[in-house]
């Protein structure tokens, strides 16, 4: 391993680490796993509470498909180039579980090299997701943000500013409320990760009533709100507030609105920059 355990931890913690599952899962850490995989579900939605842990080997082998397939599009690093987007900071990269989410975009007639991508087998989508995710890790580990060292060297003042401005924290936060004596209860690491990679409350009765919720109107009859259970393109699921399951096949006349209160999180990987994030965990642990 080139890194340092402690960097990697962090990495693992983002993004899943490459042979480095147990220093990740610290207090506070997501239970990992392969939760997610291949269900485009409420994981894979959510983003959060599992995460992708490379397999070397299966990495091999998507670099040879994504040298073939992709590269002239994508770039050698899969940074992007002249013809296709960046995919280390491609949010669809990032929620993908085992080429569940990569293998969503491969199938919607995605522009080829020499193969059409629709063609693919599963057991290759897989391999590809473990290179390009072996790519994201790369990244990481190079980036100064991820750096444990560095988690601390912000400016609580200026976080606090984040936190009430542009970061819109305070919308749904608040330092004498809901986080108050946060500081405490995380470490800088897990307090990072916390804000990244919020966790669904899943089930009933857990801590916090924060669930991302779905209402369906099935074209017939009337509209039924609930705790999402699953959803992709063809069918969607949930349980309404008495426990009972209900699942709809997915027609263009179903309406499907989700309300996912852990979407503010998910965004803001797409927003916050190096300089933001330091300052708003360092104004975090200041809140003991
Ligand atoms: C001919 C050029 C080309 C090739 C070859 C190509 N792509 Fe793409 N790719 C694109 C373009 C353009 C986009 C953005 C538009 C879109 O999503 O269709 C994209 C988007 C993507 C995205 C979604 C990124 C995001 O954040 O929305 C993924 C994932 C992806 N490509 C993976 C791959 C993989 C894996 C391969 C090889 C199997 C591949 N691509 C081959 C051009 C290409
Ligand atoms: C639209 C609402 C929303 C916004 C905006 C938002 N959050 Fe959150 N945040 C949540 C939800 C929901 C949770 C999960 C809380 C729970 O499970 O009880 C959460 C969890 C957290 C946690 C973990 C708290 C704990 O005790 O585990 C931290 C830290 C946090 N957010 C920080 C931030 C920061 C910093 C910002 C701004 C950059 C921010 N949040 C913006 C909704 C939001």
């Amino acid at each position: 391993m080139r890194d340092s355990v402690r960097v990697c931890a962090l990495a693992a913690a983002l993004a899943g680490c490459l042979g480095a599952q147990a220093p990740a899962g610290g207090r506070g850490a997501p239970a990992g796993g392969r939760g997610g995989r291949g269900g485009g579900g409420l994981l894979a939605q959510a983003g959060s509470a599992d995460k992708h842990i490379v397999d070397e080997e299966a990495a091999q082998r998507g670099q040879k498909i994504y040298a073939a397939e992709c590269i002239t599009c994508h770039g050698a690093s899969a940074r992007g180039a002249q013809n296709g987007p960046d995919l280390v900071r491609s949010v669809v990269v990032l929620r993908d579980r085992y080429g569940d989410q990569i293998g969503a975009v491969l199938k919607k007639n995605h522009p080829a090299q020499t193969r059409k991508p629709a063609t693919y087998t599963a057991a290759e989508i897989e391999d590809l997701s473990h290179f390009i995710h072996l790519k994201l890790n790369d990244t990481l580990r190079t980036s100064p943000l991820f750096h444990a060292q560095n988690v601390l060297t912000g400016d609580a003042k200026a976080g606090e500013v984040y936190f009430n401005g542009e970061g819109k924290c305070n919308q749904c936060h608040s330092a004498t409320g809901d986080l108050k004596g946060v500081g405490a209860k995380y470490d800088p690491v897990d307090m990072q990760q916390k804000f990244l990679f919020p966790k669904p409350a899943f089930g009933r009765g857990g801590r916090g009533a924060k669930q991302v919720m779905v209402t369906v109107t099935p074209p017939s009859g009337p509209a039924i709100t609930g705790v999402l259970d699953k959803l992709d393109d063809f069918n969607v699921s949930l349980r309404d507030k008495d426990g009972e399951y209900h699942g709809f096949a997915r027609t263009p006349q179903t309406k499907v609105v989700v309300d996912d209160p852990f979407k503010a999180h998910i965004d803001l990987l797409e927003r916050i920059s190096d300089k933001n994030m330091h300052d708003a965990t360092a104004y975090l642990e200041s809140l003991k």
